[in-house]
């Protein structure tokens, strides 16, 4: 059992005896005017005390207003439909300023699509087209297999199986700089067009990105400027509808044929 200390037992007596209360005047203070409250007041004695004991505090007196508050009390106030108004502001704003810049689908051009398609082709070929289930695209490899884009457009229109299909068994250029690329010899290049739902601009698209961005050509000379570059007449006649791969090389000078089926590839200068 632990025993109160002598000291304190001292000072709450002191304490009682300073508010000079008794159970008895406890109830004097507080007679009860309703039944219900008369209830309420059933209370142990000690506990009334308590309660009690507090002297009851009443709302302050209202202090008058100081000059600021005043003022600010007396200002002439915004009218409802106002705030509502003003409120819209920073909306019309943020769709002024957005109207006011030029649309960006343009201004990428091929290469700016080409990077969005290839999400479709990363799975196979890496992300910075550094290979895996398929060929790497890296450090000029797939120029060597494809010098002539046309060949490369026209393989990854079909895919592989239609290659081996129509009897068309290399890739690309026979001659190329470290073995050719037999067609089916490593898997299967799915077909853009018919399992992927490619349409010809967005194959165009993915090819430059390939050439120019992940095999690391320079954006310049003859093929950036007739294929990949933003103003390439190609690239929006593609994307206007009015050239498809099946007749671009009759409508433009110096294009070799695409065609709609597989065909054997063409060396540099072949
Ligand atoms: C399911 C995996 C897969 C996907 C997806 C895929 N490829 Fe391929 N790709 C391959 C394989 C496998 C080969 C090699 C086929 C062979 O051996 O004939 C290949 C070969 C190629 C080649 C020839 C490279 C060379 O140097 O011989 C090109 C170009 C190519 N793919 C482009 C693409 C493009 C563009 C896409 C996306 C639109 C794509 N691939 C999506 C698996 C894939």
């Amino acid at each position: 059992m632990t025993e109160i200390p002598e000291h304190l037992l001292k000072r709450s007596k002191e304490r009682r005896g300073a508010a000079g209360e008794t159970p008895g005047t406890a109830v004097a203070t507080t007679t009860p005017t309703t039944p219900a409250a008369a209830g309420a007041a059933v209370e142990p004695a000690g506990k009334a005390v308590r309660t009690e004991s507090a002297a009851p505090v009443g709302p302050p007196p209202a202090q008058p207003d100081s000059p600021v508050v005043a003022a600010y009390k007396a200002r002439k106030k915004i009218p409802v439909w106002a705030m509502l108004t003003l409120s819209i502001l920073p909306v019309w704003a943020f769709m002024y300023v957005r109207a006011l810049q030029p649309e960006t689908v343009v201004a990428t051009g091929p290469l700016g699509e080409g990077a969005t398609v290839y999400n479709q082709c990363a799975s196979c070929h890496g992300g910075s087209g550094e290979g895996g289930v398929g060929y790497s695209f890296q450090a000029g490899s797939v120029i060597a297999t494809f010098p002539h884009i046309e060949d490369q457009l026209r393989w990854v229109k079909f895919g592989s199986e239609a290659y081996v299909a129509a009897g068309v068994t290399i890739a690309g250029d026979p001659n190329r700089a470290g073995g050719a690329h037999i067609a089916g010899a490593t898997g299967v290049m799915p077909a853009a067009a018919a399992a992927l739902g490619l349409s010809d601009v967005e194959i165009l698209a993915v090819v430059c990105h390939e050439r120019f961005d992940l095999a690391g050509v320079a954006h310049e000379g003859t093929e950036y400027d007739t294929w990949c570059s933003p103003t390439s007449a190609i690239f929006l006649a593609l994307e206007a509808g009015t050239a498809t791969f099946a007749n671009v090389h009759e409508q433009f000078e110096g294009v070799l044929q695409i065609g709609e089926a597989p065909l054997a590839g063409a060396s540099a200068n072949g």
